[in-house]
């Protein structure tokens, strides 16, 4: 994977082509300020006034700065005033308006997804520039669009392209997480397609198979085939309820992509994944036995607390259980001394 391929993955780059197969966005500069905010861990308070009856803290309607409580070392709450960006508050605003009140929020290539818990109704559907905020300044997603977008990237010595930050909204669209396939595409040829969601069991997908399949293959040699600026790329769809299909994202080919129920050995390597006849591998999950936690679990809580529960990682359990040894041992010998 090309620093290049990263570039032409952002949505501003591909919106423009794939306008009318994809859910309808707006894309709005993300200030310099802005930028530090979301980067600088210090600031707990969410910024993002917008008469937002969420907010709980806000001192005094009438009046443009708002406060909250930030926690400090002594216990005791202090107020600090979270940093206030009034023009781009607007743009966002009514940029969401447009969009019908209730957006997606991304950066130029990610979504916050890693966050979903932390918001009120644990999803990402945003209505406010400080919803957005929230989810963004809790995301590891986000940083690593911020702080290494050509992570991986196998020209690493090269200089990296410059990238425009951007807050990319797109209205809100209840997905079906059965009707989500990642599809992956090598040379312009769409060589696989897997279930996107591949923690659930979709009773759906195995009885029509062959129609998704054909589906996708329809709008991909219709709408997508070589009209991406790359050869090799990973476009995610959605097929709704009447059987159209969507764009909803592109993604490198590469490592730094889910590679999901394939591997990437598989998709790198030709003739590894058996194709027929130019037909893709289709993959799904088949029965209730392979249902898996799902993949964001894991940035609730620290992973080593997850290992421990989920017993997947032994050594980090016997390390725990001899701390917890040796703490008892500890206190025991302390009770000796006094
Ligand atoms: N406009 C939208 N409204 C609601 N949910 C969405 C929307 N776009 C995407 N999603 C959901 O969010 C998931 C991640 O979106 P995606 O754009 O692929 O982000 P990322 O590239 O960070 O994975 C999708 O699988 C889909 O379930
Ligand atoms: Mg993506």
């Amino acid at each position: 994977m090309k620093k290049e391929q990263v570039v032409n993955c952002q949505l501003s780059v591909w919106y423009p082509i794939f306008k009318k197969h994809t859910i309808k966005s707006l894309i709005l500069p993300l200030p310099q300020n802005v930028i530090d905010y979301l980067l600088d861990d210090g600031t707990l308070v969410v910024s993002g006034s917008d008469h937002n009856t969420q907010q709980t803290h806000t001192n005094n309607s009438d009046s443009d700065v708002e406060e909250d409580v930030q926690w400090s070392d002594d216990e005791t709450t202090s107020t600090v005033t979270a940093p206030e960006f009034p023009e781009f508050t607007s743009k966002v605003l009514e940029a969401i308006n447009v969009l019908g009140g209730r957006v997606f929020p991304k950066l130029n290539w990610s979504a916050p997804q890693d966050a979903n818990w932390i918001a009120l109704n644990s999803s990402l559907e945003c209505q406010s520039l400080s919803d957005i905020f929230l989810l963004f300044k809790s995301s590891d997603f986000i940083t690593h669009d911020l702080t290494q977008p050509f992570h991986l990237c196998s020209d690493e010595d090269s200089p990296n392209p410059p990238i425009n930050y951007e807050l990319v909204l797109r209205k809100w669209s209840e997905l079906i997480p059965g009707g989500e396939f990642r599809c992956f595409v090598k040379e312009n040829k769409l060589i696989a397609i897997s279930q996107r969601d591949y923690t659930q069991y979709y009773q759906h997908i195995l009885k029509q198979e062959q129609h998704i399949s054909q589906a996708i293959q329809a709008f991909f040699s219709q709408h997508v085939q070589y009209k991406f600026l790359d050869e090799d790329f990973v476009f995610d769809v959605y097929r709704d309820s009447q059987g159209r299909v969507w764009l909803i994202d592109i993604n490198p080919f590469g490592e730094v992509t889910d590679s999901l129920l394939f591997t990437w050995d598989e998709l790198t390597s030709s003739g590894e994944i058996s194709q027929q006849q130019g037909v893709p591998a289709f993959r799904y999950t088949t029965s209730e036995v392979t249902v898996q936690p799902s993949p964001c679990l894991s940035y609730r809580i620290p992973r080593d607390f997850v290992d421990l529960s989920t017993g997947e990682d032994a050594y980090k359990l016997m390390d725990f259980l001899k701390l917890k040894r040796n703490q008892q041992a500890d206190s025991d010998e302390e009770e000796e001394t006094e």
